[in-house]
């Protein structure tokens, strides 16, 4: 493994860049995320719904206070009954591959929405929500505790150890890792466990986050790490873009630095803003544009707080600030969507396709825009309309081309007015995570990414 990425980072020119780290700066290439589109240019809607329902079940009641509810009661039996998971659509995501102790075979899927690392323990199946064959020995240190997180609808559970975790080469020693007895959330993709790079605030473990230990350790002097998210652009022939717009896909150059930031990834000076809760990389939203237009009422309607979240798909908004950026699209359709079942219905957004909205978030007073290819997550089919019990829908959508949008409506923390800013829009903006940015705080920046 570790050749493999030394390879990549000559290949890449990594410090041939002038870039600011003096230190070991480690790239992981991270295999791209599969679109949502099929080859037609419509929508898998069993795909996208099972995506969207995970991330809400991921931000559902974990607020900073009760994220890690129940950490604190000493370990049971690791072999009590289980619930079988539904997978839920996780192969929508960015992994890369990492050892725990002397074992490799991990793939981590880096989430800046969370702050834990969990691997598949020995006795995690299919079952109990684990994919893959490769399983952790539990040869860590036992801390004799367990980390569990209680969704609405399921749990996800682990023994807590210390081991030695190592990604790209650089290694966090004494670093908490769970190893999972249940898991939710995971699929058949590649990914067989979660590396979180969000704050210790939001361990459900209580404990550092793999980044945070690597930085306590003086593994990286630049205290940052950042991510370039490619697009399968080629993947997505959607009929209302220009074809001749669509370029190759970028998305075997997704990678992740380690310790610094890849200059060779993305142009112009990085635009920082200072985090506002280190937690989530939540950082204020100043507001959406469509067209470059946002009128007064929005202004107040849209402000709010974002967390930066790799782990996200798409972008949820809270329901009234949605409201008003739809409104700017003509045509556009609220769908809730009951059939998720949840306690609050998510509200998909749909448009005719014919539009081409240009969406763009404010972020530091700079705007940041959505690629189309981007907003457009594909085409629906008229069983949608049937799917979401809206004969008077179905009927619509044979006579116009709708197109669902990357902005999903769900209030997350309705009091900061939070938004998930996900990989719809951190494929168009390389994004830099510091933990001692200029003035000493935390604080995220984006730089517009290459070939986008
Ligand atoms: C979404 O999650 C709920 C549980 O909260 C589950 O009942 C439902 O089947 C899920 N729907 C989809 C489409 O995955
Ligand atoms: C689990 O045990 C470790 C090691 O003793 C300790 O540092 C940690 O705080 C414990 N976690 C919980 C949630 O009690
Ligand atoms: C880890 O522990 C298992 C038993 O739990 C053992 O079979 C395996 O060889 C160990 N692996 C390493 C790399 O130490
Ligand atoms: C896309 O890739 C193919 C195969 O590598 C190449 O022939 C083609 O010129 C590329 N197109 C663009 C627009 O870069
Ligand atoms: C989209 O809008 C942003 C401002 O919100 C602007 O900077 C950008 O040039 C626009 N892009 C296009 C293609 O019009
Ligand atoms: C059904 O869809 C139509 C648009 O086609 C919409 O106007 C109407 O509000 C929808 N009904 C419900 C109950 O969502």
């Amino acid at each position: 493994m570790q050749s493999i990425l030394v390879c990549s980072l000559l290949a890449a020119g990594a410090f041939s860049a002038p870039t600011p780290a003096t230190s070991p700066s480690q790239k992981v290439p991270l295999p791209k995320r599969a679109a949502f589109a099929r080859s037609t240019g419509t929508l898998d809607t069993t795909a996208y719904l099972a995506n969207l329902n995970h991330t809400i079940q991921k931000y559902s009641g974990k607020s900073l206070r009760s994220y890690g509810i129940s950490a604190k009661h000493k370990r049971q039996s690791a072999k009590e009954a289980l619930t079988d998971q539904i997978s839920n659509g996780e192969d929508e995501l960015y992994y890369g591959p990492g050892s725990v102790g002397a074992e490799s075979g991990f793939t981590f899927d880096f989430d800046t929405g969370s702050a834990d690392t969990f691997i598949p323990g020995p006795s995690c199946g299919t079952a109990q929500g684990c994919v893959g064959t490769v399983k952790y020995g539990n040869n860590g240190t036992d801390e004799g505790n367990t980390t569990s997180i209680t969704y609405g609808s399921g749990s996800v559970q682990g023994e807590n150890y210390y081991d030695s975790v190592t990604v790209a080469g650089l290694t966090a020693k004494h670093q908490n890792v769970i190893s999972l007895t249940q898991a939710a959330g995971f699929s058949s993709s590649n990914a067989n466990s979660l590396m979180g790079m969000g704050f210790q605030a939001i361990a459900a473990s209580g404990q550092p986050p793999y980044f945070k230990t690597l930085i306590d350790q003086k593994q990286v002097t630049t205290q940052e790490f950042s991510f370039y998210l490619g697009r399968a652009a080629g993947e997505f022939p959607a009929p209302m873009i220009d074809k001749s717009n669509i370029k190759n896909g970028t998305g075997a150059k997704s990678e992740m630095t380690l310790g610094g930031r890849d200059t060779s990834k993305f142009t112009g000076t990085p635009v920082q803003v200072a985090v506002s809760t280190p937690g989530y990389w939540q950082i204020p939203l100043d507001g959406v544009k469509v067209n470059a237009i946002e009128d007064l009422v929005d202004q107040i309607a849209d402000k709010g707080q974002a967390a930066i979240d790799t782990g996200t798909t798409i972008i949820l908004a809270p329901l009234l600030a949605a409201t008003t950026i739809f409104a700017r699209i003509p045509g556009a359709i609220p769908v809730p969507l009951a059939l998720l079942g949840g306690a609050v219905e998510p509200i998909l957004y749909i448009y005719p396709c014919a539009m081409s909205p240009n969406v763009s978030i404010t972020f530091g007073g700079t705007d940041f825009a959505i690629d189309p290819r981007d907003f457009n997550l594909g085409q629906l089919t008229p069983d949608f309309g049937t799917l979401v019990g809206n004969a008077t829908l179905a009927s619509v959508l044979k006579k116009t081309a709708y197109c669902v949008a990357a902005i999903a409506a769900f209030d997350i923390q309705p009091a900061e007015n939070l938004y998930v800013v996900g990989d719809t829009f951190l494929k168009n903006w390389y994004s830099i995570y510091s933990y001692n940015a200029a003035n000493g705080s935390p604080a995220v920046s984006f730089a517009k990414s290459v070939s986008v």
